[in-house]
């Protein structure tokens, strides 16, 4: 097996005095997808916003590409990493979000080349051919020029996705990108997420509800509850012959709310 990407390591996280996440271990390898699922509160968003660097673990190791991303090794023994640091490992991370937050006053092609061209140093010609072709793969080719407001909520977490995408992170973390579209326009997202998971070499973490797409989308479902991961595998077996009781009670919930 090669070496995992992201590796989380005993990782501990409270808010306050309360412990949402209780030793979690999960190893993710390069180009794996992942589907996160579990009820709501079991602490899928702070595992993915914890390797996105929004919330810091209380205990425990987080690497990401062999190296460590809330520590720096110095002198054998790992310390606190500082802001350096954490924006270098960073590098290696993409996310969407549920609100796709794009920059309101830039253009469509400009929200995909402002960072490759302020945060990677890419040139002005090089970005825009990246953007270009990621957002004609996204099916918004001929969108380039229009501003995120003349676009339908579907269409703007498109530009989300390719403005992520054109950072070329090794992963990328999707945290129901889905949940807060219209009915109808959230095939063509999922259908978008899905091609570019074909492409195969970013590995993904998506934090989902939509069971159909994990199956389709996911190498492994890892099933979370109460801040602990409580079953996982490939999805016909997490889906169709879950073990724990947990698991089973989960998706009959999850089913009948349909
Ligand atoms: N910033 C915060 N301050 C205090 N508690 C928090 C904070 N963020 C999350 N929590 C708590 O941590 C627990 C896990 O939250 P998290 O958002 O990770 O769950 P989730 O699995 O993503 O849920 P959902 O499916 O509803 O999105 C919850 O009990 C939540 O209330
Ligand atoms: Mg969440």
């Amino acid at each position: 097996m090669s070496q995992p990407l992201v590796e989380y390591k005993d990782v501990h996280k409270s808010f306050d005095d309360v412990e949402v996440l209780n030793g979690i271990n999960l190893t993710v390898t390069p180009g794996e997808k992942l589907a996160l699922i579990g009820p709501s509160g079991s602490g899928k968003t702070t595992i993915i916003r914890m390797l996105m660097t929004l919330e810091k673990p209380t205990s425990g190791i987080i690497n990401v590409d062999g190296t460590p991303l809330w520590h720096k090794e110095v002198n054998g023994e790992l310390v606190p990493a500082d802001e350096k640091h954490l924006r270098q490992v960073r590098g290696n991370i993409g996310m969407v979000f549920q609100h796709f937050n794009l920059f309101p006053h830039m253009t469509i092609l400009k929200n995909c080349t402002s960072a490759p061209i302020n945060v990677l140093g890419v040139s002005k010609e090089e970005a825009e051919q990246r953007a270009k072709e990621m957002l004609t793969k996204v099916g918004l080719g001929d969108k380039l020029d229009s501003y995120p407001a003349q676009l339908s909520g579907g269409q703007q977490q498109r530009v989300a996705i390719a403005r992520a995408v054109v950072m070329r992170p090794k992963v990328m973390l999707f945290d129901e990108v889905t949940s807060a579209l219209d009915p109808e326009t959230v095939g063509e997202v999922l259908e978008v997420i899905k091609d570019i998971a074909k492409e195969g070499e970013m590995a993904m973490i998506l934090v989902t509800h939509e069971m159909d797409f994990a199956r389709d989308v996911a190498d492994r479902i890892v099933f979370l509850e109460g801040g602990k991961i409580a079953e996982q595998g490939p999805p016909q077996q997490i889906l169709e012959d879950p073990e724990s009781d947990r698991l089973q009670s989960f998706l009959e919930r999850f089913r009948s709310t349909l």
